[in-house]
């Protein structure tokens, strides 16, 4: 497996571009990283609230522009970014509602990406991404690792069909290190808090136990490191 930056290593030849666009900023974390590959950075996201963190993080950019913009309908002209970056999003319904899956919805902003860019690079977790087993505690009838697996499937998929082919493909990890057990657990808890806040102390204590027992069981909570899997993936259009 691949250190981080030696996935940017292998990523900075597509992303060394005059001009690129990023799908679901956030809070502008990849932006950052995409800004100091490409000349010019278009940015896109439809959560205001993520608007005003990633205007604050990225305010000393002046290569980055943020739009508030669905990826289902993008008002850019056809073919006008030289790469398109898509992190940790493709996974989700991106029509607002938190985490399901709409494989047509998923199809159509797939189409809407090809449109706009001839090089789409995917970063997001793996579908054995420690955050899969965490996210049954905060809803155990959601399977996320399914989830992320059909969605590799269809935009293999996509791809094939519209002519796009594979030509980098690798995994790498992120780690974040904690202080402290009781940091780590509330951090954990904080992850998903859209998904599910515990309702009392009682509650709490159990959601943090699940926790315990899921990183203990994957050895990270004796070194207070919670490292997730990620892949990487580069398709290209030639001609
Ligand atoms: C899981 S976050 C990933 C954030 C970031 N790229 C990362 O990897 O840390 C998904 C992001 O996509 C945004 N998003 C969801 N649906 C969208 C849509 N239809 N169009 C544009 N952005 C969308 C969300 O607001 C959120 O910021």
């Amino acid at each position: 497996m691949k250190s981080l930056q030696e996935m940017w290593e292998d990523l900075e030849e597509y992303l060394q571009v005059e001009n690129a666009l990023e799908q679901g900023f956030s809070n502008g974390k990849y932006t950052k990283v995409l800004a100091s590959f490409a000349k010019n950075v278009t940015a896109i996201d439809v959560s205001k609230e993520f608007m005003e963190i990633a205007k604050e993080n990225l305010k000393d950019y002046n290569n980055i522009r943020l739009l508030l913009m669905d990826a289902e309908h993008m008002q850019f002209e056809d073919k006008s970014f030289d790469v398109l970056l898509n992190t940790s999003f493709h996974e989700f319904d991106l029509s607002g509602a938190v985490y399901s899956i709409d494989l047509e919805l998923k199809r159509r902003i797939l189409q809407e990406m090809i449109r706009v860019s001839n090089t789409i690079v995917f970063v997001e977790p793996t579908e054995s991404a420690i955050t899969n087993e965490l996210f049954k505690v905060f809803n155990p009838n959601e399977n996320h690792s399914d989830r992320i697996q059909k969605s590799n499937e269809l935009i293999a998929e996509v791809m094939r069909e519209n002519g796009y082919s594979l030509l980098e493909s690798g995994l790498t990890f992120n780690e974040d290190q904690f202080e402290s057990q009781k940091e780590l657990e509330e951090e954990m808890l904080d992850w998903w808090a859209d998904i599910k806040v515990p309702a009392n102390l009682e509650e709490k204590e159990e959601m943090i136990h699940q926790i315990d027992e899921i990183l203990e069981k994957a050895g990270m909570l004796q070194n207070l490191k919670v490292v997730e899997d990620i892949g990487y993936k580069v398709y290209r259009k030639e001609f």
